[in-house]
């Protein structure tokens, strides 16, 4: 499998299960988390599954194209080390989704994010909310793994579902 490849089969799993959790949460109402705006590709794609929801956004500057950025209100800027506790005290365990895509090219700075981010993101979602990430979260305790989209590879995206 060339990297090109490895790309495509990484984003396209990233469509399927903000789709399939798009369809889980129709009628669960509650505001969605978007951990890392990047170019703002999932976040363009999840505001366009879920128009009507607040959607806030993390991450430590915004590089997103011009179209996709959230507005001053729903927007945390800054390491999310930091943000995700402030956003803690000001929305609650409230999220109904938490996306999450926070791996860098470098594996030993992703498990750090991860190791540092996990736990405060369990702070944000509610019971019965999804958690959507590119990364593994099986070591949190409270996140339950929920089946993959059909097209999915096992271990392509992580899916759970808050106890
Ligand atoms: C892979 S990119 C996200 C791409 C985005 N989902 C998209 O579809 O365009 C990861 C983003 O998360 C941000 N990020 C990762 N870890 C972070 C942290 N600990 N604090 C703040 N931002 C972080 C990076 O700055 C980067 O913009």
């Amino acid at each position: 499998m060339t990297r090109l490849d490895t790309v495509i089969e990484r984003l396209m799993a990233q469509r399927s299960c903000l789709n399939a959790a798009a369809s889980a949460l129709r009628d669960v109402p509650g505001h969605i988390l978007e951990l890392g705006l990047g170019n703002g590709r999932t976040y363009d794609h999840i505001r366009t599954l879920f128009p009507d929801r607040d959607i806030y956004v993390f991450d430590r500057e915004v590089a997103s194209h011009p179209d996709c950025r959230p507005d001053a209100a729903h927007l945390f800027l800054g390491s999310m080390a930091e943000t995700l506790v402030t956003a803690a005290d000001q929305l609650g365990p409230d999220a109904v989704l938490i996306h999450a895509d926070i791996g860098f090219g470098d594996a030993a700075a992703t498990e750090r994010n991860v190791a540092t981010l996990g736990p405060k993101m369990l702070t944000l979602v509610r019971s019965g909310g999804l958690v959507l990430c590119d990364q593994s979260l099986e070591r949190f305790e409270g996140l339950t793994p929920e089946p993959l989209p059909p097209d999915v590879e096992t271990g392509r995206y992580h899916v759970y579902r808050r106890a």
